[in-house]
């Protein structure tokens, strides 16, 4: 089961990079190459189109670096959960404006297990990277408290929300995995993950993990 969990993650992954940073490449390709021929054609907009050019470079680095971090986020397994939540939330900080708040007592989450701690951040990470993709929210909080005995990690965004049953009964022609990983993501934890949302109403996402017998 973990394995169909990682595959699953690796699948994205691919398709991320196919989406993301490699077409961002073939297009700076293809603005060189036009660069190239205005050189003799009309060698005052080569300036600008360069300005253009640069410009896409660096955020494809950005975007790439950003994707290496979600692969491998080390302080996750050197600081745990809430490093690794503010570490994440000060690097989207560099990619857009959206405010994200991270409400959550340092030390809470030592009440699950480190590999619990990394569900949790993927599940997080998923939550978030869809508010920013979909909702376009003007805020994003993330919680991490405990409740008796079970750890509870909600993202909360303040955009368009969604009609979940209409996203769930046509999942399959979609091509989409986010979700579906989170669900199977939370199993490996015997977590449940609660997605409360409606079309103009935000979304709430919510996950309670049991916490560690000592
Ligand atoms: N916070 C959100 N706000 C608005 N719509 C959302 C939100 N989260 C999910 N959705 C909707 O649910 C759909 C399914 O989400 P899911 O994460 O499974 O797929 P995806 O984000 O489209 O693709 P993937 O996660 O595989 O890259 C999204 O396409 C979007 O329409
Ligand atoms: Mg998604």
């Amino acid at each position: 089961h973990i394995v169909s969990v990682e595959e699953d993650a690796r699948k994205k992954l691919a398709r991320d990079l196919h989406d993301g940073p490699t077409q961002d490449i073939a297009s700076i390709a293809m603005r060189v190459n036009t660069i190239r021929m205005l050189f003799d054609r009309d060698p005052s907009r080569v300036p600008d189109e360069l300005v253009q050019v640069e410009q896409m470079a660096r955020r494809t680095t950005t975007k790439i670096r950003h994707m290496l971090f979600t692969l491998r986020p080390l302080i996750l397994e050197s600081q745990g959960l809430y490093a690794a939540l503010e570490q994440y939330i000060s690097k989207l900080a560099e990619l857009d404006s959206v405010a994200i708040h991270l409400e959550a007592l340092r030390g809470v989450d030592q009440a699950i297990s480190r590999r619990a701690q990394s569900v949790v951040f993927y599940i997080i990470e998923e939550a978030v990277s869809n508010a920013r993709r979909h909702a376009n929210p003007s805020t994003i909080w993330v919680r991490l408290r405990l409740e008796g005995d079970v750890f509870v990690a909600e993202v909360e965004d303040d955009g368009a929300g969604f009609d979940f049953q209409a996203v769930r009964t046509h999942y399959d022609e979609r091509g989409s995995l986010g979700v579906v990983t989170m669900h199977e993501r939370t199993d490996l934890v015997d977590g449940k993950l609660v997605i409360d949302t409606a079309p103009g109403n935000g979304t709430l996402v919510r996950l309670s993990v049991p916490v560690r017998r000592l």
